[in-house]
């Protein structure tokens, strides 16, 4: 059968169906955001990050046992190979944590067992590692470049009680591990974004699964995707230390010299991102809890006066994205601006992975096929490809 041409050159595949999915929805026109079945809302008021992605990577919800279960082997293998620490020590402390964290996923593929072994329990049992170990890296990297010692795992502490004591040293009062918790909820899917995307081409040449996380990692790292949430906080922090009064007018002198705003506007969501209601209200929540509802509230000016300037400048539609307010969350629970996408890959590894899975094992999408699209040539060298090879001796640049 002759291949089928479509031409959607340059827009990023917008409006192009690539596969078909059962792990996650979203409806960007009414804010709809739904992980297997259960809408976002209700997850993050109702369920916890391990159960979430337990939901994500078996399809239901565990039972009492199954949750058991799963967040032991959670908690068994959060310690990272000594190996991984050792061979982190001997980089610049200076490499950004998304480097570092992206660097780290070979060496943890090293150290599975599992690794070669392409059957689904398999590819369940990597996935579990990588969300257990994860945060840990965050938390070694983040130490190390500090000079300080690495902080063993606390199993009495849940998974995002743990990831907040490994990476600052303090362990957390439960409402504080909570709002992390629901975070982490938040940020675990969102159907064929860039980094997932990456995820699955990567792992449809049947390359394994810790090749595909390294690639979801290098995509997340951009400021259009998960990197916005740290380019959020820098705009906070800079419309502080400049004291900006006039929220507006800042704003306003932004948007004339063609820069955005960081935290807004989406690619799917054309009202308000659910997620972002969830986390302006725990931002707000938190701030109360910490007296520093200075940042929440510097957001929430902003969002007003950006939504009516956009509107004025007929660009409707741009609302808070989950960057916005999570940015103000992670700084007042003590993260640094550049620690911030991390947060981002400890939560979305659980979409990831069920997406990788469901990449290589696609029931959902028939047989799993290589991705290979394809780009027009537009080179125009020499009445386009007629070049004569010239010996490097005798070339000239006219
Ligand atoms: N601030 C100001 N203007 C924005 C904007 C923002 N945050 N987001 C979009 N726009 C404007 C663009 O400048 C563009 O205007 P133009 O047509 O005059 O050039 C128009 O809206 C469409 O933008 P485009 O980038 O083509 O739309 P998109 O749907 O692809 O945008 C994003 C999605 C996420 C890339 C974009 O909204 C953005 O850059 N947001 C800021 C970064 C961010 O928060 N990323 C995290 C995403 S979860």
């Amino acid at each position: 059968m002759a291949e089928q041409t479509v031409r959607t050159k340059n827009v990023g595949l917008r409006g192009i169906t690539v596969a078909d999915t059962k792990i996650s929805y979203i409806d960007g026109e009414r804010g709809v955001l739904i992980y297997r079945g259960y809408r976002i809302e209700d997850l993050a008021l109702r369920s916890t990050f391990p159960e979430t992605a337990y939901l994500l990577l078996h399809e239901f919800l565990p039972s009492p046992e199954e949750l058991q279960a799963f967040e032991a082997k959670l908690r068994e293998f959060r310690a990272l190979p000594g190996f991984v620490i050792e061979a982190m020590k001997a980089w610049p402390r200076g490499a950004h944590p998304m480097d570092a964290l992206q660097a780290s996923i070979p060496l943890l593929a090293m150290d599975d067992p599992d690794l070669g072994d392409e059957s689904r329990e398999a590819n369940v049992t990597m996935a579990l590692r990588l969300i257990a170990r994860l945060p840990a890296v965050v938390g070694a990297w983040h130490r190390i470049r500090q000079g300080l010692d690495v902080l063993p795992p606390d199993d009495a502490l849940s998974h995002a009680g743990n990831f907040l004591w490994q990476v600052l040293g303090k362990k957390p009062d439960e409402e504080t591990a909570r709002i992390m918790d629901v975070c982490l909820i938040l940020h675990a899917d969102h159907t064929f974004n860039a980094s997932t995307f990456a995820c699955r081409e990567v792992v449809s040449t049947r390359a394994h699964m810790y090749a595909g996380v390294a690639a979801g990692v290098g995509a997340l790292s951009g400021e259009l995707h998960g990197g916005a949430n740290a380019r959020v906080m820098e705009m906070l922090q800079k419309i502080d230390r400049d004291g900006v009064t006039d929220i507006a007018a800042w704003v306003r002198d932004r948007l004339d010299r063609k820069e955005r705003i960081m935290g807004m506007g989406h690619a799917v969501y054309k009202t308000l991102d659910p997620r972002a209601r969830i986390l302006k209200e725990l931002a707000f929540q938190l701030g109360e809890k910490t007296g520093q509802t200075k940042w929440p509230e510097m957001t929430a000016a902003i969002e007003e006066a950006a939504m009516a300037e956009l509107e004025k400048r007929g660009k409707k539609g741009i609302q808070p994205n989950v960057d916005f307010y999570s940015a103000s969350v992670y700084h007042i629970l003590g993260f640094p601006g550049d620690l911030m996408t991390c947060i981002f890959a400890v939560s979305r590894i659980a979409g990831w992975c069920a997406h990788i899975i469901e990449e290589k094992f696609a029931e959902a999408q028939g047989k799993p096929a290589l991705y290979r699209p394809k780009a027009e040539y537009v080179g125009d060298y020499c009445g386009r490809m007629d070049c004569e090879y010239v010996p490097p001796e005798k070339r000239g640049r006219d």
